[in-house]
């Protein structure tokens, strides 16, 4: 059994030029594993806490001087000593030690980067694929290896971008591909499509936070119009499905949805949504309401759920407690998830347990800010979740994460099968 023997943390930049946390777990037989914390910035209020410095001095403030601190200190002296592949006893010291419900004491991105790269290092020291070993350690029972749909991010709006779009994200998916590998290949083809398409309609074709390109479009439907057109001119008509975030919090003032100006109730915007989602064949919608309208997910999920997935972000924030209450009262019909979200791997692991028990989807995800680290690639494929996230082909801090799928699909070989639109299809099943 290799002990853990030391554990480092660095204050490192995410891909916004933001300080985040990088943390080296080094084990007693030699082998090490690193990690890089992502970050949000439309983060759901009841996320874990994100530790911060509060020195203006430094970094406007986000400086992670003390989630640094934090590792090298009293994280590292409790994990001394510790088997590191026993995942799940790691985590549960590193958040008792914490001690709050929210990670705020010791910080949820200095707590996580030990959680990920002690995962790192036990899957080194047994000399076991990151993906191999995930699987082994939280004893998953499949043969079965599927590699995740990408949700491509090739609008951006919201939070991520000027762009003027209420709606942060315009996906696309490829859920007919052969493999992976296609499936890439085709949201590479659409998005190069798109970005002709752009140009020629004298648009920007400047990109946003996680890849996708920003245009001052005149409406949601105007942006639907050119992707739909976008894959029609690639030639993958049939093959690609819409999806979108909304991260619908950010637009949510004063009791109503304003969309396009216009302020609207839960009900009236599921109707656009709805329109939409005909018109456009959209497949799933993120966040379409806000993280705290449990009445209006309810009746959106009752009314919309047969023909769309529901995805909770900021509803469900990773945490195995409030996907509970939604699985209960059919809030939604699948989960975005997301470590920094919560804070730990393991807690993250049972999260995405929990919804597949559900009937839930259950998608992957990274954040807008993030580092060259692909550990979600290898997340996604231990746990068969079926779909992952990261952004649009654009980017190499989203490109490390596809770039990695690719290679997990080549090493897998005739044991890897491509899970398409599974996530997608009967979305009535979870109700
Ligand atoms: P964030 O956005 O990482 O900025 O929170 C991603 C999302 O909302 O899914
Ligand atoms: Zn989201």
């Amino acid at each position: 059994m290799a002990k853990i023997e030391s554990v480092r943390a660095l204050e490192i930049l995410d891909s916004r030029g933001f300080p985040t946390v990088s943390a080296t777990v080094v084990l007693s037989d030699g082998a090490e594993g690193s990690a890089g914390v992502p970050s949000g910035a439309s983060t759901g209020e009841h996320e874990a806490v994100e530790l911060r410095d509060g020195d203006k001095a430094r970094y406007f403030g986000k400086g992670v001087r003390k989630a640094a601190a934090n590792v090298e200190g009293e994280l590292a002296k409790a994990v001394k000593g510790l088997d590191a592949a026993d995942l799940a006893a790691l985590d549960a010291k590193l958040t008792a030690l914490d001690g709050t419900p929210n990670k705020g004491r010791l910080g949820a991105n200095a707590i996580l980067a030990v959680s990920m790269a002690a995962a790192r290092a036990a899957a080194a020291s047994a000399k076991t694929p990151l993906y191999a070993f995930l699987r082994r350690a939280y004893a998953i029972k499949s043969d079965k290896w599927l590699l995740p749909a990408p949700m491509l991010n090739v609008i951006n709006g919201g939070k991520h971008a000027d762009s003027g779009l209420d709606v942060q994200e315009f996906m696309i998916v490829p859920t007919e591909a052969a493999s992976f590998g296609e499936a890439i290949r085709c949201g590479a083809e659409i998005y190069q499509v798109l970005k002709k398409k752009l140009a020629a309609m004298k648009m920007t074709t400047a990109v946003g936070d996680e890849g996708g390109f920003a245009p001052r479009l005149k409406s949601h439907l105007e942006a639907l119009e050119v992707l739909s057109a976008s894959i029609a001119e690639g030639g993958y008509q049939g093959q690609v499905r819409l999806a979108l975030d909304c991260a619908a919090s950010e637009y949510y003032k004063g009791g109503k949805y304003v969309l396009e100006s216009k302020p609207l109730s839960s009900s009236e915007i599921a109707d656009v949504y709805a329109s939409w989602a005909s018109k456009h064949g959209i497949v799933s919608i993120e966040d379409p309401l806000a993280e705290d309208d449990w009445a209006g997910w309810k009746a959106m999920t009752a009314k919309l759920g047969d023909r769309l997935r529901l995805i909770g972000d900021d509803l469900f924030v990773t945490n195995p407690a409030r996907l509970a209450r939604g699985i209960k009262e059919k809030s939604a019909n699948a989960i975005l998830i997301k470590l920094n979200q919560i804070g730990t791997l393991t807690e993250t692991v049972q999260a995405v347990r929990d919804a597949q028990k559900a009937g839930f989807a259950t998608i992957i995800s990274h954040r807008s800010g993030e580092t060259e680290d692909a550990f979600i690639a290898d997340l996604a494929v231990a746990l068969n979740a079926g779909a992952i996230k990261t952004g649009a082909p654009c980017r190499s801090e989203r490109l490390a994460k596809y770039n990695r799928l690719l290679h997990i699909e080549a090493a897998l070989g005739g044991k890897a099968s491509y899970a398409g639109g599974l996530a997608f299809a009967s979305p009535a099943r979870a109700r």
